[in-house]
């Protein structure tokens, strides 16, 4: 096995959600920020990069989301919070910067692969994200995507919920790759949802379509906080080959 991989099989074995955090151990601030600069480093659908993370620092908004955080310990506890927030509202962003991007990496190339690149951007990827009150442009290519796949193989995702889940999707990776990276700076985490995701968007200041992925508590772990021998069902159940 590489040096590398003997690195990162540690470090997934030694990664638990820890429940409680050490109040006087010391905790370098700079691993947090670090650790987010890694997190958006994730793949993510399209590169649409729809995620934000707000670091809850300060006593006062670490109680108070704690609170929303149902006054779990690994809230209460916490060092530090992370919010991941998916903003699919921010498609149209996203694809202006992609587009001047990619129009950049391409410029003055007129191949069929500039075309594919510069077309994705342009024409599917509104066509994906664009969403109308009643979601009917879901439907729609709901059903498009139905008659198509008769034939051949189709994407089946394209509605509303399809949407919110690609979002969540790449969030969550962002939200591994934070927690992979602060193990590797000697901190511990907790990913969270059970939390009030309506107040703390409206804490947050976050627009309707915006919604929290996770809440992720930080911090150096105390012992206590582990508070079972992992589990995980037999491999047997869960791999296959085919
Ligand atoms: C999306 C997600 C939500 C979770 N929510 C909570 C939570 O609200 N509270 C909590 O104590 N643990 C939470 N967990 C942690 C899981 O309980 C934990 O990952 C699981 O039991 C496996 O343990 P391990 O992380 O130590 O391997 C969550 C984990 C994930 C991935």
């Amino acid at each position: 096995m590489k040096e590398s991989a003997v690195i990162f099989d540690q470090l997934v074995n030694e990664r638990r959600s820890v429940r409680i955090y050490d109040a006087d151990a010391e905790f370098d601030e700079g691993a947090v920020k670090r650790s987010i600069d890694r997190a958006i480093l994730a793949p993510n659908s399209s590169n649409m990069q729809l995620w934000e993370f707000y670091r809850i620092k300060s006593p006062e908004a670490l109680k108070k989301v704690a609170w929303m955080c149902m006054n779990q310990k690994a809230a209460k506890t916490a060092r530090e919070l992370v919010v991941i927030v998916t903003r699919r509202d921010l498609w149209r962003q996203r694809q202006r910067a992609l587009l001047k991007e990619i129009e950049g990496v391409y410029e003055g190339k007129d191949d069929k692969g500039a075309k594919r690149a510069i077309g994705y951007y342009k024409n599917l990827i509104p066509k994906y994200y664009y969403s109308d009150p009643l979601d009917i442009w879901g439907i729609i290519k709901k059903l498009i995507y139905f008659f198509v796949g008769l034939s051949r193989p189709m994407v089946r995702h394209g509605n509303r919920a399809d949407i919110r889940i690609s979002v969540h999707k790449s969030a969550a990776l962002a939200a591994q790759n934070f927690m992979m990276s602060m193990k590797a700076e000697g901190y511990d985490t907790c990913p969270m949802e059970g939390m009030d995701s309506k107040r703390i968007k409206k804490l947050l200041g976050l627009p309707r379509k915006a919604e929290i992925n996770m809440v992720i508590g930080c911090g150096p772990g105390s012992e206590k906080g582990i508070y079972s021998k992992r589990f995980r069902v037999p491999n047997e159940e869960v791999i296959f080959e085919v």
